[in-house]
């Protein structure tokens, strides 16, 4: 039966790991950048009363969110446990989340930020305030999209009030839907205790990249088998405490598909199995901005590094030539206010 539960990179590590299927050094993968109508009543996810109705819109342009637009909620996520496949990305600014809000299910504003916008080298140094800010942008520029925002590390893991409060910013300052944490037994109260008082969780188990440190590097987890019911154990705990959803990040196929038809909350894979019922991405990954190791788990499906580079040096050749700006992009003396 489902059961719907309402009221869910890296450290500095630089050992090699096996994440990517084969061996590889850790700083390939850390090298992304771096490295490496109306308003439904299943619709939990509103505007914090502080922020004005308007949404930014890339171009400059604010517009009104008093659209018809119904925005998916997290009862709508829970529903889709082994029917349609569930859509995902990471997303962390507001123009981005417009581009991907009409193309995905839930945008998750993930703690990856402190690596690919930040330039960090794990996502230790990443702080609720930073969550808050990026949360808030991605829920101001989307309007279909379930948002769900990362708890970043030590924003929860001291315990449940703790974790309460953290999570409860989390929702009144930004808006979003749910927040991630990573965990699963370890985390079992708290998920029970943040169910309880409204908070939706979506889970993440087997590869956590914020206990790097502990696995030794981002490696597979669950090729042993003391380690493989480990993460068992974590996805049916973290289904039975309330989460609404687990992701499953770094773990061998057929786990990830044993875990994804024993548990009746959806499972969202990263690296783990095509039998998830969803899948998810680093956009920045998905889309090539970065450098040219691509992870076994990643398929690039453009390569916006070459394009980036194209249209810049293609910029610095008319800013060099004086072909641009041209005509067209000055203003004339008597025109109106047409900035
Ligand atoms: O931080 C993140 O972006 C994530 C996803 C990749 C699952 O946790």
């Amino acid at each position: 039966m489902l059961r719907c539960n309402l009221p869910a990179k890296h450290p500095g590590n630089r050992e090699t790991g096996d994440y990517f299927g084969v061996a590889c050094p850790i700083d390939a993968y850390l090298g992304l950048p771096f490295v490496r109508r109306t308003i439904s009543v299943f619709t939990l996810q509103s505007r914090p009363a502080a922020m004005p109705d308007q949404t930014f819109r890339p171009g400059g342009k604010s517009m009104s969110t008093s659209s018809q637009v119904r925005r998916i909620g997290v009862p709508d996520i829970c529903a889709r446990k082994g029917g349609e496949p569930i859509v995902s990305l990471t997303a962390y600014t507001a123009p981005i989340a417009t581009v991907l809000d009409p193309l995905v299910d839930f945008l998750l504003v993930g703690d990856s930020l402190g690596m690919v916008l930040y330039g960090f080298e794990s996502t230790l140094p990443v702080t609720l305030d930073m969550m808050i800010s990026h949360g808030a942008a991605v829920v101001r520029g989307s309007e279909r999209a379930c948002i769900v925002v990362d708890m970043p590390f030590a924003s929860y893991e001291a315990g449940p009030a703790a974790a309460f409060a953290s999570a409860a910013r989390m929702l009144t300052e930004t808006g979003c839907a749910a927040v991630k944490l990573e965990g699963g037994v370890a985390m079992a109260e708290t998920i029970a205790f943040l169910v309880a008082r409204g908070i939706p969780v979506l889970a993440h188990i087997g590869l956590t990249p914020q206990s790097a440190n502990v696995f030794g590097g981002f490696r597979v987890q669950g090729r042993e088998d003391a380690r493989a019911q480990q993460i068992r154990d974590d996805a049916q705990v973290v289904a039975d405490a309330g989460a609404f959803g687990v992701v499953i990040e770094g773990v061998p196929e057929t786990l990830g598909r044993e875990i994804t038809e024993a548990i009746d909350i959806p499972t969202i894979g990263i690296g783990a199995s095509p039998a998830c019922d969803g899948q998810i991405l680093v956009t920045e990954d998905m889309v090539g901005l970065f450098g040219d190791f691509t992870p076994k788990f990643v398929k690039r499906y453009a390569d916006l590094n070459a394009d980036i580079t194209a249209a810049a040096q293609q910029y610095a050749d008319d800013v060099r030539a004086r072909t641009f700006p041209g005509p067209e992009h000055c203003f004339g003396d008597a025109a109106p206010a047409d900035y």
